[in-house]
């Protein structure tokens, strides 16, 4: 680096995924402590998973340092291997990875269904809008820097390096993510190797790609994604209680105007109008102290549905096969008969990733963006993932996620209802599969 981008003296976090977090960029240094950046310490990375794993608490904050911090890496084993890399872009990667979620809604993506706006979205707002101050940062070190930037996490620059770098197959912000997801609920097979992945990538070919001899190390990477999918981020209870906010959420939006907003910003979330100001005041414990506030709403589904999700009383699930509208409007009927709106108390929840999407085309095309490419250095090309590894090819031909029937635990305990319930969904199946 050149010595104009040098601090005084160079800052670092310590952190439980890499051990160290180092700064000598005055300018991601800068960025840190904005506003905007400081706002993702109040925003947890997993949302409502720690009801099921209560050590996953880590927020969105030390997520971003870790994206930078991984970036930083790969950068510096690409300089020290001599590979054709543009250093002069260097300090806008680790900036688009710094900043990649800094418009993270709150709490989970189920707030983005409420706002209609994707997060991504909002993180290129927030770079873009001269109110804020990662944007005055960033056009300080360039007039347009901001703009790079948000193409960048827009997937629009013109340099595709860059941004594989941040977000592609093997991305900075998946191995950050994956590893700390993992440490922290103390899923210890969602592991990998993550000093040797960056050791063996590449740049070829206008994106990241890995050295054939580091195949096994790219299986158990992918491998430990398949788990923390399942294990994880599609676990039943946590999806339960992301069920329940997204009830919450749009109860919330239905009754706004009679109930007590307990933080003014609420009101433009849920009337619709919200500005970059409020998206900005909503953190997870603006959420939160809402939910509480809430138990004792006017609104008694609204009230139940809070009491709910605060004292930890989640929906029971069916696994639920079903496409036929008909078999939902029947339960959903069942439910309704116990009193309950089913709108917000009958609540289909589909998990629908695929792990590794890989492109069918010849050896060394490039495929589209979810294919992860070996370099075949003896014969001299790209080889896709799939091709050359058994597991993974199995994992690639699992395309189907899971859907699960949510309802309140006495409706399924009940000695008439819930037997019913099980019943309609095992005929469908049975006739249809
Ligand atoms: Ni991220």
């Amino acid at each position: 680096m050149e010595s104009d981008q040098m601090t005084e003296e160079e800052k670092v976090f310590k952190d439980p995924v890499h051990g160290y977090i180092y700064v000598h960029d005055p300018v991601i240094w800068a960025l840190i402590n904005t506003r905007e950046m400081q706002r993702l310490r109040r925003i947890r990375q997993l949302g409502t998973s720690s009801v099921t794993y209560p050590g996953g608490d880590h927020t969105r904050f030390s997520h971003s340092l870790g994206v930078y911090e991984v970036i930083r890496q790969i950068l510096l084993a690409f300089e020290r291997n001599g590979y054709d890399w543009p250093h002069h872009l260097d300090r806008l990667a680790m900036v688009s990875g710094l900043l990649h979620d800094v418009g993270h809604a709150a709490y989970s993506h189920a707030l983005e269904k409420v706002i209609g706006m994707r997060h991504e979205t909002w993180s290129e707002r927030i770079i873009l809008d001269p109110a804020t101050e990662v944007h005055q940062v960033l056009e300080r070190v360039d007039p347009g820097f901001s703009q790079q930037v948000a193409d960048v996490i827009g997937k629009r620059h013109a340099n595709s390096l860059v941004v594989s770098v941040v977000s592609g197959q093997l991305d900075a912000d998946r191995l950050d993510y994956l590893m700390r997801d993992s440490i922290f609920t103390g899923v210890d097979y969602g592991k990998f190797d993550l000093a040797r992945i960056i050791r063996i990538m590449l740049p070829k070919e206008g994106k990241i790609v890995v050295r054939r001899s580091g195949l096994h190390t790219v299986e158990a990477y992918l491998l430990a994604r398949y788990f923390m999918y399942w294990q994880v981020y599609f676990h039943p209870v946590s999806r339960s209680a992301e069920v329940l906010l997204r009830a919450i959420l749009s109860r919330a939006q239905e009754v706004y105007a009679t109930v007590f907003m307990p933080h003014p910003s609420l009101m433009g979330l849920f009337s619709g109008k919200i500005g970059l100001d409020d998206y900005l005041a909503i953190d997870d414990s603006v959420l939160m102290n809402a939910f509480n506030v809430w138990q004792k709403a006017s609104d008694s589904v609204l009230a139940d549905l809070c009491t709910r999700l605060v004292e930890r009383h989640l929906f029971k699930y069916v696994e639920y096969p079903v496409s036929s509208l008909q078999v939902y409007q029947e339960i959903a009927c069942d439910v309704e008969g116990m009193g309950y709106d089913s709108r917000y108390y009958c609540l289909v929840d589909e998990t629908g990733t695929i792990y590794y999407d890989y492109y069918l085309g010849e050896e060394g095309t490039s495929g589209k963006e979810g294919a992860l490419f070996l370099w075949d250095e003896e014969r001299g090309q790209l080889v896709e993932m799939s091709r050359l590894s058994k597991p993974i090819s199995a994992i690639a031909r699992e395309r189907q996620g899971v859907r699960r029937l949510y309802l309140p635990e006495e409706v399924l305990a009940h000695p008439v209802v819930g037997p019913r319930i099980v019943q309609r969904i095992q005929r469908d199946r049975d006739r249809f599969h």
